[in-house]
């Protein structure tokens, strides 16, 4: 089979990475990618969003299976584009129907969603600027701290939570007035839930599904977990306290309801579901659906994957997944992902990076990577991340964190504590 990739971050360098290994894969694209995926598939220089660039792409090479990574071509339908052309409709697209995609284009029908399937979620009301005095109402209701969110996707900003009641009301007005643009026309209140996060990661053809590793990421800029979000620092697979029991109940409760309301509710869905969740007490609770796999979750989950994933997909095409066999290494996985300095506010591109070819027992996934006169230099705030394995996640981050010493470039930066909490 000849695949395109669609992405251009660490995330991407992990499906090309696997998708590579398998031998039903025949010639690999990424649009756009990075100096990582370019030494091992053809980079093409194409926006994930451009759609009618990717239809000649998939048409000259005759690919036959695209891989969406990244969120906004799914929002923006890319899955329906494909559909609904004569030429592009036997392509598999491995992503869910626009309709599938507002699971996490918008917080609000996400919300509906879990109500309507009975999936454990935080209590919550939702508000637009006409009714501004009624959310300001029920934010007096509510025990601090509160939690707003912008119903439409806000580039991984939208979600405040905010301890001081007049701060919240004031934010929730200027929510509603634009402060995100469209996105937060409608603003999600929701019950604060208190207790750790996990996220569970399901690979689903609409009726069938596979639950795959869970991974913890570490959102935070610094050490801690203090300071700006970002797109993640670093993350491990698998989570030590989701134990069976704690996995179970997961499945019962809220994979099961999620795949079966998809079905019900009659919505294409062939990819994968991220299910951010909270443990509070011993129950889990759903804080968000993604349609698509973390970054940097991705660079511990598919690594542990021994099944071959271009059988796993062409099974998620089929609507076959539940015929398939998941076969996942039983240790654990580290990444940790370095950074620009500056990140995740301004940052300098362009610094060579030293040291790559000196990695022997871990993976360097590139991220935010170009080739320049025969270097690899840096292409943005995520750079790269650096995965290994061990029997314990302990000696896995020792792993990463000895050969992040034989890396460099200028005013890189990472998190030094990658698993402190558990
Ligand atoms: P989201 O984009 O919905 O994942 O929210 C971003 C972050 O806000 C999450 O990763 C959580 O840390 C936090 N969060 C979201 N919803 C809640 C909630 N109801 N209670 C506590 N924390 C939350
Ligand atoms: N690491 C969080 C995300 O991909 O949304």
């Amino acid at each position: 089979m000849n695949i395109l990739v669609l992405g251009s971050g660490g995330r991407e360098h992990t499906f090309a990475y696997k998708l590579a290994q398998s031998p039903q894969c025949d010639r690999l694209f990424v649009a756009p990618g990075n100096a990582g995926t370019a030494q091992i598939a053809t980079n093409v220089e194409i926006a994930v969003t451009d759609f009618e660039a990717i239809k000649s792409l998939v048409l000259k090479e005759g690919i036959e299976m695209v891989v969406v990574g990244p969120e906004d071509p799914l929002v923006q339908g890319i899955y329906d584009y494909f559909k609904a052309d004569q030429q592009l409709e036997n392509v598999a697209v491995i992503g869910p129907s626009k309709e599938g995609a507002e699971l996490e284009g918008s917080k609000e029908r996400a919300k509906e969603f879990m109500m309507a399937h009975g999936i454990p979620t935080a209590a919550y009301q939702s508000f637009t600027a006409s009714t501004l005095a009624e959310g300001q109402s029920f934010l007096e209701t509510l025990q601090p701290p509160y939690v707003l969110k912008a119903d439409g996707l806000a580039a991984g900003k939208g979600v405040l939570i905010i301890d001081n009641l007049e701060e919240a009301k004031e934010e929730l007005a200027k929510m509603l007035e634009g402060k995100f643009g469209d996105a937060s026309a409608t603003v999600v209140i929701e019950e604060f839930l208190d207790g750790i996060e996990l996220s569970v990661f399901v690979l689903t053809d609409g009726n069938g599904y596979k639950v795959l590793p869970t991974a913890k990421d570490y959102k935070r800029i610094g050490e801690g977990d203090v300071g700006l979000n970002t797109g993640g620092m670093g993350a491990i697979s698998p989570v030590p306290f989701a134990d069976d029991a704690f996995m179970k109940k997961i499945e019962e409760q809220v994979v099961k309801p999620t795949v079966e309301g998809l079905s019900k509710e009659n919505i294409i869905y062939k990819g994968f579901v991220f299910i951010g969740l909270i443990k509070v007490g011993d129950e889990p609770k759903v804080i968000e659906y993604n349609v698509r796999m973390g970054d940097p979750e991705t660079e511990v989950v598919l690594p542990r994957i021994k099944s071959d994933l271009v059988q796993l997909f062409k099974a998620v095409d089929a609507g076959t997944i539940d015929q398939e066999i998941l076969d996942v290494d039983p240790r654990s996985a580290t990444t940790v992902m370095l950074v620009s300095g500056g990140y995740p506010e301004a940052y300098e591109k362009g610094k060579v990076i030293t040291g790559i070819d000196t990695i022997e027992d871990s993976l360097v996934l590139h991220a935010g990577t170009k080739e320049k006169d025969g270097k690899v230099v840096t292409n943005g705030g995520r750079v790269m991340a650096v995965t290994s394995f061990d029997d314990d996640f302990r000696k896995a981050i020792k792993k990463s964190y000895q050969n992040i010493a034989k890396l460099g470039f200028d005013r890189m930066y990472y998190r030094k504590d990658i698993g402190f909490d558990l």
